[in-house]
């Protein structure tokens, strides 16, 4: 199945989706994958079994968030020129979305802009990362703070790569995958909670659905001036989580769980959704083993780290919460009382 994916302000950038096996690809250009050893490791010969290029190079970054910055990207950079590389040739992004950003942002860098592809390996990357063009590298600043909109010519997703993903991983991508259905469709929400992922078309399904509404949002707002801001559902308390915790104890997607949860009760507090809709919401996420609790030791400092959020403009902070399920609303300027009551429920009362 292909979801098409058509951005058209300022002008119309199209690209397709494919959710299926990966096919066979024949470039007439040269080729560079970028990928990390542990992705190649499981994967690349299928993928090079797949590929017709006219020149086809691997280059491998290590593993791991902490990769993930301007150093990485000359080094990619470097290789590119080593193997000579042109402005018609092309670069495929295979692992999760720490390599699609870093793959992204190499290709908008490299002689001002060389084509590239997604080929998403984790859960997450499938549904969220390899769609929308957003790519970049983190700095000491903090995540995600350099790079450029940058679309690729084409996702290829293929569910066969996740049978070598860890639980845990999985379990990540499937917060962003009840984010969407919280903030944009009550229907989806109900069969995820009917479903199983376990279950191969189900699966597909799933990406499929989370992937058609992401595709929509980017085509409304690809530079995140309005409705692209819904997609950080649950992610104001996740980074304040990650902050605190050095990205050291949470995958982003089990802090964006605890952010979810933490969203909701905010939401109850303001009357936009009933208590059970909240704990639907939890039970779903702690069916995938995802963590929904967080023991806050200072209510204060948790709030004052908000407004360190590159996505929190000046003073007021903007909280993207559920209105019901299947609904979103864009709150601003929440009394701080009603928020450190919220946290309170939160609080590690153990010491
Ligand atoms: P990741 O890329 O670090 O991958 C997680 C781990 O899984 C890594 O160790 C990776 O090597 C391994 N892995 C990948 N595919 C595998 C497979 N098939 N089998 C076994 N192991 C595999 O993390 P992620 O969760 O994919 O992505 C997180 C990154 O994506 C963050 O840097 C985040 O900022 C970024 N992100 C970007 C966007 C966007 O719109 N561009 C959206 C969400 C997240
Ligand atoms: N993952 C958030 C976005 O793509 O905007």
């Amino acid at each position: 199945m292909i979801v098409p994916i058509e951005i058209v302000n300022p002008h119309t950038i199209s690209y397709p989706i494919n959710i299926d096996t990966l096919p066979n690809l024949t470039f007439d250009t040269k080729v560079a994958i970028i990928t990390n050893p542990t992705v190649a490791g499981y994967h690349l010969e299928r993928l090079l079994g797949l590929i017709d290029a006219k020149e086809l190079h691997v280059i491998t970054v290590p593993d791991g968030e902490e990769y993930k910055n301007l150093d990485t990207v000359e080094d990619i950079l470097n290789q590119l020129f080593e193997y000579k590389l042109d402005r018609k040739s092309l670069l495929i992004a295979f692992g999760g979305g720490v390599i699609g950003d870093m793959t992204g942002f190499a290709a908008s860098l490299y002689q001002r802009g060389i084509d590239f592809v997604q080929i998403p390996t984790t859960l997450l990357s499938q549904v969220d990362a390899s769609v929308g063009g957003k790519t970049g590298v983190n700095n000491s600043y903090g995540k995600n703070l350099i790079g450029a909109f940058y679309q690729p010519k084409a996702v290829y997703i293929d569910t066969a790569f996740l049978v070598t993903l860890p639980a845990r991983e999985f379990a990540a991508g499937v917060a962003e995958i009840i984010k969407m259905a919280v903030m944009f469709d009550k229907e989806y929400f109900e069969f995820l909670e009917e479903g199983d992922l376990k279950i191969e078309s189900t699966l597909k399904e799933a990406i499929k659905r989370c992937v058609t509404l992401k595709a929509k949002v980017v085509n409304e707002d690809e530079k995140e001036t309005g409705i692209r801001a819904v997609l950080n559902y649950g992610h104001t308390f996740a980074h304040v989580i990650e902050n605190e915790t050095r990205y050291k104890i949470y995958l982003h997607g089990e802090a964006v769980a605890i952010g979810i949860v933490m969203a909701n009760s905010l939401a109850v507090e303001l009357e936009l959704m009933r208590p059970q809709e909240a704990s639907r919401v939890k039970n779903l996420l702690e069916r995938f083993g995802l963590p929904t609790a967080y023991p806050i030791q200072d209510i204060d400092d948790f709030y004052e780290h908000f407004f360190l959020d590159k996505k929190s403009a000046g003073n007021s902070i903007k909280f993207i919460l559920p209105h019901g399920i299947g609904h979103y609303k864009i709150v601003k300027d929440i009394d701080e009382a009603i928020v450190k009551k919220v946290l309170m429920q939160f609080k590690d009362h153990s010491k």
